[in-house]
């Protein structure tokens, strides 16, 4: 199968919509095996940043990636107006942009309506290669909407003739891990109705499917690549999603069981967790999920649900268990506090979990905002996210986590940095006042260590 012309053995020439997050990350990776990659961004600030070895946001290993696919020549980045050449000149086209939840749920498809439109357009002024475009969808978009992006290319090419196929690459990687989960993914899947754009992504996947550039340490073996159709894989998506944060849920109804009768839900998370069948990870009881994808994916797939006529109930539980999480930290400060007002609250960590800056849909906020609205004073520290990236009328932002915990009466335990995991609880317990509460809200520091340092310990699922 040699339709696609290729600039040299297995390396292709690929553009990337959107140089944010998700684009940025596969673009580099992408880079990193050996394509040609041009990543293009309609913000021309982003772009200008991202040319002169700026990093738009933290995230391990990806500034070190970007700037190695830059200095190989293999990595570039144009603003908007280079899409119709990208296009012209490319194997493939990666649609990498953002997805966030609209008013009902479902997310607004605004940005991968316009990139979709902008490609038929730029295909209709013809291109150098006579194989179809490859139109690879990465953002995260209700199940069925491959055909829609077919849709709105045809669209932006209005009466032209236009060659392109449409294929659904769904994204798992994490934010914190983003490159090691791109390039040790431990699956790809692609979602396809033309057999030889399947091979063709097979073949652009080849050094990461067969891990031909991994180095001693790292992860061997061949990645099982999962072909299936358009609708598949947008559901796949979505369901590994919602798998996940039912299973999270899971554990914190169980850990509030634990605390009714008295058992320890870590030990009851291991003790299951053993069963292959379940799982050990993501069985930590706690705060709950947050971030930019398990929040908006459950929503997006409960309005998908409830258009069809259809009542998700497990999911619907899963976010009702989830908001339980935040509102149980708030009434486990109530309970020793007695009252809110006037007392001096900390919150140790912000981002939604450790490893990023990103403070999308985290407990902290929710929990700052409750707190505040009842009288609590609320001083946050994170080791990342610095006060001027957060402007909140109901928390200030600390550069140091015992100036933040210097006078409160309680702290929490909103995300386990090591820096917050590994504080000086005594240096603590000597700077807090009473009752110097600490509410560990991901269970990660050890309650006797706590106590022995002269802080009150409240964990979630044990005593
Ligand atoms: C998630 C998916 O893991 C990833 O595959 C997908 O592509 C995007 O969404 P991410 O949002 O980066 O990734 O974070 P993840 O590590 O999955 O954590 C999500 C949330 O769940 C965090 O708020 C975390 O603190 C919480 N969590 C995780 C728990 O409360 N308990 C656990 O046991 C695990």
């Amino acid at each position: 199968m040699a339709r696609y012309k290729e600039i040299g053995l297995e390396q292709f020439a690929v553009g990337v919509i959107g140089a944010r997050y998700v684009g940025l990350a596969t673009g580099a990776c992408l880079a990193r095996i050996g394509h040609w990659v041009t990543c293009v961004d309609k913000d021309p600030d982003l772009i200008a940043e991202l040319r002169n070895g700026g990093m738009p946001f933290f995230e391990p290993g990806l500034e070190e990636l970007v700037a190695r696919g830059k200095s190989e020549g293999r990595l570039s980045f144009e603003d908007g107006e280079a899409l119709a050449g990208v296009v012209e000149d490319s194997d493939a086209v990666f649609i990498a942009v953002g997805t966030p939840q609209g008013d009902d749920g479902a997310p607004d498809l605004s940005n991968v309506a316009a990139v979709a439109r902008g490609i038929g357009r730029a295909l209709a002024g013809g291109r150098g290669r006579e194989n179809p475009l490859v139109v690879v969808n990465k953002s995260t978009v209700p199940v069925g909407s491959g055909d829609y992006v077919t849709t709105l290319v045809r669209e932006g090419a209005g009466d032209a003739e236009v060659d392109f196929r449409v294929v659904s690459n769904p994204e798992f990687l994490r934010e914190g891990s983003a490159v090691h989960d791109t390039l040790f993914p431990n699956r790809i899947v692609v979602g396809f109705d033309h057999p030889e754009v399947g091979e063709f992504m097979r073949r652009l996947y080849g050094p990461i499917i067969e891990r031909s550039f991994a180095q001693r340490d790292e992860p061997r073996g061949v990645v099982p690549f999962v072909a299936t159709d358009l609708a598949s894989a947008e559901m796949i998506k979505y369901a590994a999603n919602a798998f996940l944060a039912v299973k999270i849920s899971f554990i914190n109804e169980i850990s509030n069981l634990c605390e009714i009768t008295g058992a320890d839900v870590k030990s009851v998370a291991t003790g299951i967790g053993l069963d292959e069948r379940i799982g050990s990870r993501f069985l930590e009881a706690g705060v709950g999920w947050g971030g930019s994808c398990f929040p908006k994916d459950v929503n997006a797939l409960r309005a998908t649900a409830r258009k069809n006529g259809y009542e998700p109930t497990l999911l619907d539980a899963a976010v009702t268990t989830n908001d339980h999480q935040r509102e149980l930290a708030v009434t486990k400060l109530e309970r020793n506090l007695h009252t809110l007002e006037g007392k001096r609250v900390t919150l140790l960590g912000l981002a939604f979990k450790p490893g990023t800056d990103d403070l999308r849909e985290s407990p902290s906020l929710w929990i700052a905002r409750v707190l505040h609205a009842r009288g609590a004073r609320v001083v946050g520290y994170d080791p990342v996210v610095a006060a001027a990236r957060l402007s909140s009328p109901d928390l200030e932002v600390a550069a140091d986590p015992y100036g933040a915990l210097s006078g409160a009466h309680a702290a929490v335990v909103v995300t386990e940095w090591e820096e917050v995991v590994s504080l000086d609880l005594r240096r603590a317990a000597a700077l807090m006042s009473a009752p110097r509460l600490l509410v560990d809200g991901r269970n990660a520091l050890d309650p006797a260590a706590v106590r022995a340092s002269g802080l009150t310990y409240e964990g979630f699922g044990h005593g």
